[in-house]
Protein backbone atom coordinates (compact mmCIF):
# COMPACT_ATOMS: atom_id res chain seq x y z
CA UNK A 1 0.00 0.00 0.00
CA UNK A 2 0.83 3.40 -0.56
CA UNK A 3 0.06 5.02 2.19
CA UNK A 4 3.22 6.63 4.58
CA UNK A 5 0.87 7.46 7.53
CA UNK A 6 -0.72 4.84 9.86
CA UNK A 7 -2.17 4.43 13.03
CA UNK A 8 -2.27 1.07 14.87
CA UNK A 9 -5.08 1.00 17.30
CA UNK A 10 -4.19 -1.47 19.85
CA UNK A 11 -7.74 -3.14 21.30
CA UNK A 12 -8.35 -3.92 24.83
CA UNK A 13 -11.78 -5.00 24.09
CA UNK A 14 -14.18 -2.03 23.78
CA UNK A 15 -17.36 -1.56 22.24
CA UNK A 16 -16.21 1.11 20.27
CA UNK A 17 -12.56 0.43 18.72
CA UNK A 18 -13.74 0.12 15.25
CA UNK A 19 -15.48 3.23 15.60
CA UNK A 20 -11.82 4.58 16.37
CA UNK A 21 -10.25 3.45 13.45
CA UNK A 22 -13.74 4.47 11.24
CA UNK A 23 -13.06 7.81 12.53
CA UNK A 24 -9.14 8.03 12.28
CA UNK A 25 -10.26 6.75 8.50
CA UNK A 26 -12.63 9.02 8.14
CA UNK A 27 -9.86 11.97 8.72
CA UNK A 28 -7.69 10.53 5.74
CA UNK A 29 -5.33 8.67 7.90
CA UNK A 30 -5.24 4.45 7.63
CA UNK A 31 -5.62 2.99 10.85
CA UNK A 32 -5.27 -0.67 11.85
CA UNK A 33 -6.44 -2.66 14.51
CA UNK A 34 -4.52 -5.71 16.44
CA UNK A 35 -5.42 -7.07 19.56
CA UNK A 36 -3.25 -6.34 22.58
CA UNK A 37 -1.82 -9.62 21.97
CA UNK A 38 0.04 -8.17 19.74
CA UNK A 39 4.01 -8.93 19.63
CA UNK A 40 6.70 -6.90 19.57
CA UNK A 41 7.94 -7.57 16.04
CA UNK A 42 4.77 -7.73 14.79
CA UNK A 43 3.77 -4.22 15.72
CA UNK A 44 7.32 -2.87 14.48
CA UNK A 45 6.99 -4.75 10.91
CA UNK A 46 3.60 -2.47 10.75
CA UNK A 47 5.37 0.38 11.03
CA UNK A 48 2.94 3.09 12.63
CA UNK A 49 3.22 6.29 12.77
CA UNK A 50 1.15 6.48 15.75
CA UNK A 51 -0.71 4.39 17.92
CA UNK A 52 -4.10 4.33 20.28
CA UNK A 53 -5.02 2.36 23.44
CA UNK A 54 -8.53 1.81 22.91
CA UNK A 55 -10.88 1.45 26.05
CA UNK A 56 -12.38 -2.13 27.22
CA UNK A 57 -14.20 -3.76 29.92
CA UNK A 58 -10.64 -4.72 32.52
CA UNK A 59 -9.55 -3.08 35.22
CA UNK A 60 -5.89 -2.33 35.31
CA UNK A 61 -5.08 -3.50 38.70
CA UNK A 62 -6.79 -7.11 38.44
CA UNK A 63 -4.42 -10.28 37.37
CA UNK A 64 -5.98 -10.90 34.91
CA UNK A 65 -6.23 -7.35 32.76
CA UNK A 66 -4.55 -7.32 29.72
CA UNK A 67 -1.66 -5.78 29.57
CA UNK A 68 1.30 -4.78 27.11
CA UNK A 69 5.23 -4.71 26.39
CA UNK A 70 6.79 -1.81 28.03
CA UNK A 71 8.83 -1.82 24.91
CA UNK A 72 5.97 -0.31 22.93
CA UNK A 73 6.76 3.03 24.84
CA UNK A 74 10.75 2.96 23.69
CA UNK A 75 9.45 2.93 20.22
CA UNK A 76 8.95 6.64 20.58
CA UNK A 77 5.96 7.05 18.86
CA UNK A 78 2.77 9.46 19.40
CA UNK A 79 0.18 7.37 21.38
CA UNK A 80 -3.31 8.30 22.55
CA UNK A 81 -5.09 5.92 25.33
CA UNK A 82 -8.67 6.21 25.43
CA UNK A 83 -10.57 5.03 28.77
CA UNK A 84 -8.73 1.74 29.73
CA UNK A 85 -5.78 3.12 27.63
CA UNK A 86 -5.54 5.75 29.29
CA UNK A 87 -5.34 3.70 32.72
CA UNK A 88 -3.24 1.65 31.47
CA UNK A 89 -0.46 4.38 30.64
CA UNK A 90 -0.99 6.11 33.83
CA UNK A 91 0.06 2.49 35.58
CA UNK A 92 2.68 1.84 33.50
CA UNK A 93 3.84 5.22 34.08
CA UNK A 94 4.04 4.60 37.60
CA UNK A 95 0.45 7.24 38.29
CA UNK A 96 -1.81 6.25 40.25
CA UNK A 97 -5.14 4.01 39.17
CA UNK A 98 -7.62 2.64 41.55
CA UNK A 99 -11.21 1.64 40.83
CA UNK A 100 -13.64 4.46 40.77
CA UNK A 101 -16.14 4.81 44.40
CA UNK A 102 -17.91 7.35 41.69
CA UNK A 103 -18.76 5.50 38.43
CA UNK A 104 -19.15 7.64 35.47
CA UNK A 105 -21.71 6.51 32.20
CA UNK A 106 -22.87 8.51 29.76
CA UNK A 107 -22.88 11.87 29.21
CA UNK A 108 -20.22 14.06 31.38
CA UNK A 109 -18.96 17.68 31.67
CA UNK A 110 -15.81 18.27 30.44
CA UNK A 111 -13.45 21.18 31.68
CA UNK A 112 -10.03 22.23 30.16
CA UNK A 113 -7.48 22.26 33.17
CA UNK A 114 -4.74 23.32 30.43
CA UNK A 115 -4.44 24.19 27.05
CA UNK A 116 -2.79 21.64 24.90
CA UNK A 117 -2.57 20.27 21.24
CA UNK A 118 -5.39 18.13 21.75
CA UNK A 119 -7.61 21.27 22.49
CA UNK A 120 -6.72 23.23 19.84
CA UNK A 121 -9.28 25.50 18.78
CA UNK A 122 -11.34 24.20 21.41
CA UNK A 123 -10.27 25.38 24.65
CA UNK A 124 -11.97 29.17 24.29
CA UNK A 125 -15.25 26.50 24.66
CA UNK A 126 -14.07 25.87 28.47
CA UNK A 127 -16.23 22.90 28.61
CA UNK A 128 -17.29 20.59 26.28
CA UNK A 129 -20.42 17.69 26.77
CA UNK A 130 -18.22 14.26 26.82
CA UNK A 131 -19.40 10.75 26.98
CA UNK A 132 -17.95 8.67 29.91
CA UNK A 133 -17.85 5.02 30.55
CA UNK A 134 -15.68 3.73 32.88
CA UNK A 135 -14.44 1.92 35.75
CA UNK A 136 -10.98 2.93 37.38
CA UNK A 137 -9.88 6.59 37.93
CA UNK A 138 -6.60 7.95 37.70
CA UNK A 139 -5.91 9.50 41.03
CA UNK A 140 -2.71 11.05 40.07
CA UNK A 141 -1.08 11.09 37.19
CA UNK A 142 2.38 9.93 36.38
CA UNK A 143 5.94 12.04 36.89
CA UNK A 144 5.85 14.05 33.50
CA UNK A 145 2.30 13.98 32.63
CA UNK A 146 0.19 16.89 33.24
CA UNK A 147 -3.59 17.13 34.10
CA UNK A 148 -5.51 18.54 30.77
CA UNK A 149 -9.06 17.76 32.35
CA UNK A 150 -11.36 16.89 34.81
CA UNK A 151 -15.27 16.16 35.14
CA UNK A 152 -17.39 16.52 37.65
CA UNK A 153 -16.97 12.84 38.84
CA UNK A 154 -13.28 12.98 38.20
CA UNK A 155 -10.29 14.98 38.48
CA UNK A 156 -7.94 13.62 35.91
CA UNK A 157 -10.27 13.37 32.93
CA UNK A 158 -7.70 13.39 30.39
CA UNK A 159 -3.64 13.97 30.80
CA UNK A 160 -0.53 14.29 28.82
CA UNK A 161 3.21 14.29 28.49
CA UNK A 162 3.46 16.60 25.71
CA UNK A 163 7.39 15.95 25.36
CA UNK A 164 6.69 12.08 24.68
CA UNK A 165 3.12 12.95 22.40
CA UNK A 166 1.78 10.75 25.36
CA UNK A 167 -1.94 12.12 25.53
CA UNK A 168 -4.86 9.82 27.20
CA UNK A 169 -8.45 10.69 27.97
CA UNK A 170 -11.02 9.04 29.94
CA UNK A 171 -13.80 9.71 27.42
CA UNK A 172 -14.69 8.20 24.35
CA UNK A 173 -13.89 11.01 21.71
CA UNK A 174 -14.73 8.58 19.36
CA UNK A 175 -18.57 8.40 19.90
CA UNK A 176 -20.78 11.00 18.25
CA UNK A 177 -22.37 12.20 21.58
CA UNK A 178 -18.90 13.27 22.96
CA UNK A 179 -18.95 17.10 21.82
CA UNK A 180 -16.08 18.08 19.25
CA UNK A 181 -14.63 14.58 19.95
CA UNK A 182 -13.84 14.17 15.79
CA UNK A 183 -11.94 17.57 16.58
CA UNK A 184 -10.00 16.00 19.38
CA UNK A 185 -9.29 13.18 17.09
CA UNK A 186 -7.98 15.71 14.44
CA UNK A 187 -5.92 17.19 16.72
CA UNK A 188 -3.85 14.24 17.78
CA UNK A 189 -3.77 12.58 14.32
CA UNK A 190 -2.63 16.29 13.15
CA UNK A 191 -1.45 18.18 15.34
CA UNK A 192 0.14 16.14 18.07
CA UNK A 193 1.16 13.20 16.05
CA UNK A 194 1.84 15.74 12.56
CA UNK A 195 0.16 13.02 10.20
CA UNK A 196 -1.01 14.09 6.84
CA UNK A 197 -4.13 12.63 5.58
CA UNK A 198 -2.84 10.23 2.61
CA UNK A 199 -5.62 7.51 2.72
CA UNK A 200 -8.71 7.28 1.14
CA UNK A 201 -11.33 4.91 -0.12
CA UNK A 202 -9.65 4.59 -3.06
CA UNK A 203 -6.42 3.46 -1.08
CA UNK A 204 -8.63 0.57 0.52
CA UNK A 205 -10.14 -0.65 -3.16
CA UNK A 206 -6.51 -0.82 -4.02
CA UNK A 207 -5.28 -2.72 -0.86
CA UNK A 208 -8.32 -4.79 -0.45
CA UNK A 209 -7.33 -6.05 -4.00
CA UNK A 210 -3.98 -6.33 -3.91
CA UNK A 211 -4.07 -8.65 -0.94
CA UNK A 212 -6.87 -10.83 -1.67
CA UNK A 213 -4.89 -11.46 -5.35
CA UNK A 214 -1.94 -12.45 -3.11
CA UNK A 215 -4.26 -14.37 -0.72
CA UNK A 216 -5.91 -16.35 -3.23
CA UNK A 217 -3.25 -16.98 -5.52
CA UNK A 218 -4.39 -19.29 -8.47
CA UNK A 219 -7.30 -20.91 -6.74
CA UNK A 220 -10.84 -20.67 -7.73
CA UNK A 221 -13.42 -18.66 -5.02
CA UNK A 222 -17.16 -18.84 -5.00
CA UNK A 223 -19.26 -15.62 -3.58
CA UNK A 224 -22.65 -16.05 -2.97
CA UNK A 225 -25.21 -12.77 -4.15
CA UNK A 226 -28.29 -11.57 -2.48
CA UNK A 227 -28.69 -8.19 -4.58
CA UNK A 228 -27.64 -6.44 -1.69
CA UNK A 229 -24.87 -3.49 -1.45
CA UNK A 230 -22.04 -6.24 0.65
CA UNK A 231 -22.60 -9.22 -1.62
CA UNK A 232 -22.00 -6.83 -4.38
CA UNK A 233 -19.06 -4.73 -3.54
CA UNK A 234 -17.27 -8.25 -2.54
CA UNK A 235 -17.78 -9.67 -5.98
CA UNK A 236 -16.68 -7.01 -7.70
CA UNK A 237 -14.05 -6.46 -5.80
CA UNK A 238 -12.82 -10.17 -6.10
CA UNK A 239 -13.52 -9.58 -9.82
CA UNK A 240 -10.78 -6.78 -10.22
CA UNK A 241 -8.50 -9.34 -8.06
CA UNK A 242 -9.26 -12.41 -9.26
CA UNK A 243 -11.03 -12.05 -12.50
CA UNK A 244 -13.29 -15.47 -13.72
CA UNK A 245 -11.44 -17.63 -10.84
CA UNK A 246 -14.72 -15.97 -9.24
CA UNK A 247 -18.04 -17.86 -9.58
CA UNK A 248 -21.23 -16.17 -8.31
CA UNK A 249 -24.04 -17.66 -7.07
CA UNK A 250 -27.78 -16.18 -6.79
CA UNK A 251 -29.90 -18.66 -4.99
CA UNK A 252 -33.65 -17.16 -5.91
CA UNK A 253 -35.19 -18.67 -2.43
CA UNK A 254 -38.89 -17.86 -3.53
CA UNK A 255 -39.70 -15.64 -0.64
CA UNK A 256 -37.83 -11.96 -2.73
CA UNK A 257 -39.75 -9.42 -3.20
CA UNK A 258 -41.17 -8.38 -6.54
CA UNK A 259 -39.51 -9.74 -9.69
CA UNK A 260 -36.09 -8.60 -7.46
CA UNK A 261 -33.92 -12.03 -8.65
CA UNK A 262 -33.95 -11.21 -11.93
CA UNK A 263 -34.07 -7.85 -12.10
CA UNK A 264 -30.70 -8.30 -9.78
CA UNK A 265 -29.20 -10.62 -12.34
CA UNK A 266 -29.78 -8.22 -15.19
CA UNK A 267 -28.08 -5.34 -13.19
CA UNK A 268 -25.49 -7.27 -12.36
CA UNK A 269 -24.73 -8.96 -16.16
CA UNK A 270 -25.19 -5.57 -17.80
CA UNK A 271 -22.76 -4.10 -15.70
CA UNK A 272 -19.54 -6.47 -14.63
CA UNK A 273 -18.63 -9.08 -16.31
CA UNK A 274 -19.17 -11.93 -13.43
CA UNK A 275 -19.59 -15.15 -13.80
CA UNK A 276 -22.84 -15.72 -12.24
CA UNK A 277 -25.54 -18.45 -12.05
CA UNK A 278 -28.58 -17.80 -11.02
CA UNK A 279 -29.88 -20.64 -9.05
CA UNK A 280 -34.45 -20.90 -9.01
CA UNK A 281 -35.04 -23.02 -5.86
CA UNK A 282 -37.95 -21.65 -5.29
CA UNK A 283 -40.02 -24.92 -5.15
CA UNK A 284 -37.44 -26.46 -2.48
CA UNK A 285 -37.88 -23.41 0.06
CA UNK A 286 -41.95 -23.11 -0.41
CA UNK A 287 -42.54 -26.73 -0.11
CA UNK A 288 -40.34 -26.90 3.16
CA UNK A 289 -41.95 -23.69 4.15
CA UNK A 290 -45.30 -24.60 3.84
CA UNK A 291 -47.81 -24.56 7.13
CA UNK A 292 -44.83 -23.48 9.27
CA UNK A 293 -45.72 -20.52 11.20
CA UNK A 294 -43.04 -19.69 13.77
CA UNK A 295 -40.41 -17.38 12.74
CA UNK A 296 -37.33 -19.22 13.92
CA UNK A 297 -37.96 -22.42 12.43
CA UNK A 298 -38.76 -20.36 8.96
CA UNK A 299 -35.54 -18.98 9.15
CA UNK A 300 -33.82 -22.10 10.33
CA UNK A 301 -35.50 -23.78 7.05
CA UNK A 302 -34.35 -20.94 4.91
CA UNK A 303 -30.44 -21.54 6.11
CA UNK A 304 -30.77 -24.96 6.07
CA UNK A 305 -31.87 -25.02 2.76
CA UNK A 306 -29.63 -22.21 1.53
CA UNK A 307 -26.77 -23.92 2.59
CA UNK A 308 -27.59 -27.21 0.66
CA UNK A 309 -28.63 -25.26 -2.44
CA UNK A 310 -25.57 -23.11 -2.34
CA UNK A 311 -23.34 -26.28 -1.32
CA UNK A 312 -24.60 -28.10 -4.32
CA UNK A 313 -23.51 -25.38 -6.78
CA UNK A 314 -20.55 -24.94 -5.40
CA UNK A 315 -19.27 -28.32 -5.58
CA UNK A 316 -20.19 -28.65 -9.23
CA UNK A 317 -17.53 -25.87 -9.72
CA UNK A 318 -14.14 -27.86 -9.57
CA UNK A 319 -11.28 -26.49 -7.78
CA UNK A 320 -13.09 -23.82 -5.35
CA UNK A 321 -10.97 -23.56 -2.58
CA UNK A 322 -12.69 -20.35 -0.85
CA UNK A 323 -16.17 -18.67 0.38
CA UNK A 324 -16.39 -15.11 -0.05
CA UNK A 325 -18.56 -13.59 2.52
CA UNK A 326 -19.85 -9.94 2.55
CA UNK A 327 -19.67 -9.60 6.16
CA UNK A 328 -19.84 -6.06 8.04
CA UNK A 329 -18.02 -4.76 10.91
CA UNK A 330 -21.65 -5.14 12.68
CA UNK A 331 -21.95 -8.70 12.12
CA UNK A 332 -18.32 -9.21 13.62
CA UNK A 333 -18.83 -7.44 16.78
CA UNK A 334 -22.53 -8.84 16.82
CA UNK A 335 -21.15 -12.17 16.62
CA UNK A 336 -17.67 -12.89 17.67
CA UNK A 337 -14.77 -11.47 19.58
CA UNK A 338 -12.94 -8.96 17.27
CA UNK A 339 -9.19 -10.14 16.97
CA UNK A 340 -8.81 -8.96 20.94
CA UNK A 341 -10.48 -9.28 23.86
CA UNK A 342 -14.38 -7.83 23.21
CA UNK A 343 -17.09 -9.13 25.01
CA UNK A 344 -19.50 -11.76 22.41
CA UNK A 345 -22.77 -10.30 22.25
CA UNK A 346 -24.96 -12.37 20.13
CA UNK A 347 -24.36 -14.92 17.42
CA UNK A 348 -25.38 -13.76 14.06
CA UNK A 349 -27.77 -15.21 11.25
CA UNK A 350 -25.38 -14.16 8.54
CA UNK A 351 -22.07 -15.30 9.87
CA UNK A 352 -21.06 -19.54 10.26
CA UNK A 353 -23.05 -22.62 9.16
CA UNK A 354 -21.90 -22.32 5.86
CA UNK A 355 -17.98 -22.29 5.84
CA UNK A 356 -17.85 -25.10 8.14
CA UNK A 357 -20.23 -27.29 6.17
CA UNK A 358 -18.07 -25.82 2.43
CA UNK A 359 -14.53 -26.56 4.18
CA UNK A 360 -13.75 -23.77 2.95
CA UNK A 361 -11.47 -20.76 3.54
CA UNK A 362 -12.94 -17.19 4.63
CA UNK A 363 -12.36 -14.08 2.20
CA UNK A 364 -14.19 -11.42 3.84
CA UNK A 365 -12.73 -7.83 2.46
CA UNK A 366 -15.68 -5.79 4.31
CA UNK A 367 -15.17 -7.24 7.63
CA UNK A 368 -13.64 -4.17 9.49
CA UNK A 369 -16.22 -1.52 7.64
CA UNK A 370 -19.49 -0.15 8.44
CA UNK A 371 -22.44 -0.07 5.91
CA UNK A 372 -22.05 3.59 4.99
CA UNK A 373 -18.35 2.86 4.27
CA UNK A 374 -19.21 -0.74 1.89
CA UNK A 375 -21.55 2.11 0.25
CA UNK A 376 -18.69 4.17 -0.39
CA UNK A 377 -16.94 2.00 -1.87
CA UNK A 378 -19.45 0.89 -4.13
CA UNK A 379 -19.97 4.00 -5.04
CA UNK A 380 -16.18 4.61 -5.65
CA UNK A 381 -16.20 0.87 -8.03
CA UNK A 382 -19.46 2.24 -10.30
CA UNK A 383 -22.21 -0.15 -8.68
CA UNK A 384 -25.29 1.29 -10.03
CA UNK A 385 -27.69 3.31 -8.14
CA UNK A 386 -29.90 0.69 -7.58
CA UNK A 387 -27.86 -1.50 -6.08
CA UNK A 388 -25.93 0.87 -3.80
CA UNK A 389 -28.94 2.40 -2.47
CA UNK A 390 -31.16 -0.77 -2.06
CA UNK A 391 -32.49 -0.86 1.01
CA UNK A 392 -31.33 -3.67 3.81
CA UNK A 393 -33.16 -6.81 3.26
CA UNK A 394 -33.48 -10.04 5.19
CA UNK A 395 -31.89 -13.57 4.47
CA UNK A 396 -35.35 -15.08 5.55
CA UNK A 397 -37.25 -12.25 2.94
CA UNK A 398 -40.73 -12.28 2.93
CA UNK A 399 -40.65 -15.24 5.32
CA UNK A 400 -40.10 -13.27 8.05
CA UNK A 401 -42.77 -10.45 6.69
CA UNK A 402 -45.63 -12.48 6.22
CA UNK A 403 -46.48 -13.35 10.03
CA UNK A 404 -48.01 -16.82 9.99
CA UNK A 405 -48.33 -19.28 7.23
CA UNK A 406 -46.98 -18.63 3.99
CA UNK A 407 -48.86 -19.53 1.05
CA UNK A 408 -48.54 -18.42 -2.58
CA UNK A 409 -51.76 -16.32 -2.40
CA UNK A 410 -50.28 -14.34 0.76
CA UNK A 411 -46.72 -14.22 -1.00
CA UNK A 412 -48.58 -12.23 -3.71
CA UNK A 413 -50.63 -10.29 -1.76
CA UNK A 414 -47.58 -9.14 -0.04
CA UNK A 415 -45.36 -8.18 -2.54
CA UNK A 416 -47.90 -6.51 -4.46
CA UNK A 417 -48.09 -4.29 -1.33
CA UNK A 418 -45.02 -4.31 -0.96
CA UNK A 419 -44.11 -2.78 -4.70
CA UNK A 420 -46.46 -0.18 -3.82
CA UNK A 421 -44.58 0.94 -0.76
CA UNK A 422 -41.48 0.67 -2.77
CA UNK A 423 -42.63 2.92 -5.99
CA UNK A 424 -44.19 5.07 -3.63
CA UNK A 425 -40.86 5.97 -1.47
CA UNK A 426 -38.99 6.14 -4.87
CA UNK A 427 -41.61 8.84 -6.53
CA UNK A 428 -41.71 10.83 -3.65
CA UNK A 429 -37.94 10.89 -3.06
CA UNK A 430 -38.04 9.32 0.31
CA UNK A 431 -36.49 5.93 -0.30
CA UNK A 432 -32.90 7.51 0.23
CA UNK A 433 -33.76 9.05 2.98
CA UNK A 434 -35.16 6.05 5.21
CA UNK A 435 -32.88 3.10 6.42
CA UNK A 436 -35.84 0.99 4.92
CA UNK A 437 -39.20 0.75 3.89
CA UNK A 438 -41.41 -2.14 3.60
CA UNK A 439 -45.24 -4.00 4.01
CA UNK A 440 -45.94 -6.74 6.41
CA UNK A 441 -48.95 -8.91 5.74
CA UNK A 442 -50.63 -10.02 9.72
CA UNK A 443 -52.03 -12.78 10.14
CA UNK A 444 -55.74 -11.63 10.76
CA UNK A 445 -58.87 -10.37 9.00
CA UNK A 446 -60.76 -7.16 10.02
CA UNK A 447 -64.16 -6.75 8.21
CA UNK A 448 -64.41 -3.46 5.75
CA UNK A 449 -66.82 -1.84 3.40
CA UNK A 450 -66.56 -1.61 -0.47
CA UNK A 451 -69.13 -0.52 -2.46
CA UNK A 452 -71.85 -1.76 -0.39
CA UNK A 453 -70.18 -4.77 -0.31
CA UNK A 454 -69.14 -5.67 3.22
CA UNK A 455 -65.51 -7.23 3.21
CA UNK A 456 -63.74 -9.31 5.38
CA UNK A 457 -60.15 -9.57 4.19
CA UNK A 458 -56.20 -8.73 5.35
CA UNK A 459 -54.51 -6.06 7.09
CA UNK A 460 -50.90 -4.73 5.77
CA UNK A 461 -48.96 -3.05 8.07
CA UNK A 462 -46.19 -0.63 6.74
CA UNK A 463 -43.09 -0.37 8.77
CA UNK A 464 -40.58 2.37 7.38
CA UNK A 465 -37.46 3.49 9.85
CA UNK A 466 -34.90 5.96 9.90
CA UNK A 467 -31.65 4.51 11.53
CA UNK A 468 -27.69 4.66 11.22
CA UNK A 469 -26.88 0.62 11.81
CA UNK A 470 -29.87 -0.79 12.35
CA UNK A 471 -28.66 -1.28 16.56
CA UNK A 472 -31.63 1.21 17.09
CA UNK A 473 -33.90 3.06 14.97
CA UNK A 474 -37.18 5.42 14.88
CA UNK A 475 -40.47 5.57 13.23
CA UNK A 476 -39.56 7.50 9.91
CA UNK A 477 -42.04 11.00 10.36
CA UNK A 478 -43.25 10.02 6.38
CA UNK A 479 -45.57 13.17 5.14
CA UNK A 480 -49.13 11.79 5.58
CA UNK A 481 -49.97 12.56 1.47
CA UNK A 482 -47.67 9.76 1.08
CA UNK A 483 -48.75 7.41 3.66
CA UNK A 484 -52.10 8.12 2.23
CA UNK A 485 -51.39 7.35 -1.35
CA UNK A 486 -50.02 3.94 -0.25
CA UNK A 487 -52.74 3.11 1.86
CA UNK A 488 -55.17 4.13 -0.74
CA UNK A 489 -53.29 2.20 -3.78
CA UNK A 490 -52.75 -0.83 -1.80
CA UNK A 491 -56.32 -1.28 -1.05
CA UNK A 492 -57.99 -0.33 -4.05
CA UNK A 493 -55.13 -2.23 -6.09
CA UNK A 494 -54.14 -5.16 -3.78
CA UNK A 495 -56.97 -7.73 -3.74
CA UNK A 496 -57.53 -9.43 -0.91
CA UNK A 497 -56.47 -6.28 1.57
CA UNK A 498 -59.21 -3.90 3.18
CA UNK A 499 -56.86 -2.17 5.86
CA UNK A 500 -53.16 -0.59 6.17
CA UNK A 501 -52.19 0.72 9.48
CA UNK A 502 -48.38 2.04 10.03
CA UNK A 503 -45.86 0.73 12.27
CA UNK A 504 -44.84 3.83 14.91
CA UNK A 505 -42.86 1.92 17.79
CA UNK A 506 -39.21 2.58 18.22
CA UNK A 507 -36.23 -0.10 18.69
CA UNK A 508 -35.49 -0.78 21.15
CA UNK A 509 -38.14 -2.24 22.46
CA UNK A 510 -39.31 -3.34 18.97
CA UNK A 511 -37.05 -4.29 16.17
CA UNK A 512 -37.17 -3.39 12.75
CA UNK A 513 -39.18 -6.96 11.46
CA UNK A 514 -41.94 -8.12 12.78
CA UNK A 515 -41.09 -12.05 12.47
P1 LIG B 1 -34.22 -6.23 13.50
O1 LIG B 1 -35.53 -6.81 13.06
O2 LIG B 1 -33.40 -7.19 14.33
O3 LIG B 1 -33.39 -5.99 12.17
O4 LIG B 1 -34.37 -4.90 14.16
C1 LIG B 1 -32.21 -5.26 12.09
C2 LIG B 1 -31.77 -5.21 10.64
O5 LIG B 1 -31.33 -6.50 10.22
C3 LIG B 1 -32.10 -6.93 9.13
N1 LIG B 1 -32.31 -8.37 9.33
C4 LIG B 1 -31.61 -9.30 8.70
N2 LIG B 1 -30.63 -9.17 7.77
N3 LIG B 1 -30.47 -11.53 7.66
C5 LIG B 1 -30.08 -10.29 7.25
O6 LIG B 1 -29.21 -10.18 6.40
C6 LIG B 1 -31.45 -11.73 8.58
O7 LIG B 1 -31.79 -12.85 8.94
C7 LIG B 1 -32.03 -10.54 9.13
N4 LIG B 1 -32.99 -10.34 10.07
C8 LIG B 1 -33.13 -8.98 10.18
C9 LIG B 1 -33.38 -6.13 9.16
O8 LIG B 1 -33.98 -6.04 7.87
C10 LIG B 1 -32.88 -4.82 9.68
O9 LIG B 1 -32.27 -4.05 8.65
Amino acid sequence: MQVQNKVIIIDFGSQYTQLIARRIREAGVYSEIHPCTVSMDELKALEPSALVLSGGPASVGSTDSPGIDDAIFAMNLPILGICYGMQLIAYKFSGKVEPSTNREYGRSTLEFSEDCLLWDSLSQKKTLTVWMSHGDTVLSPPPGFKVLARTDGVDIAAMGNVDRKIYAVQFHPEVAHTEDGFKILHNFLFKVAGLKPDWSMSSFIEDAIQNMSKAIGDEHVVCGLSGGIDSTVVAVLLHKAIGKRLHCILVDNGVLRHGEGQEVVETLREHFDLNLKYVQAQERFLSRLEGVVDPEEKRKIIGHTFIEVFDEEARSIPGVRWLAQGTLYPDVIESVSFKGPSAVIKSHHNVGGLPEKMNLKLVEPLRELFKDEARKVAVELGIPDVIVWRHPFPGPGLAIRIIGEITAERLDILRQADRIVQAELQTSDWYRKVWQGFAVLLPLKTVGVMGDERTYENVVALRIVDSVDAMTADWSRVPSEILARMSNRIINEVRGVNRVVFDISSKPPSTIEWE
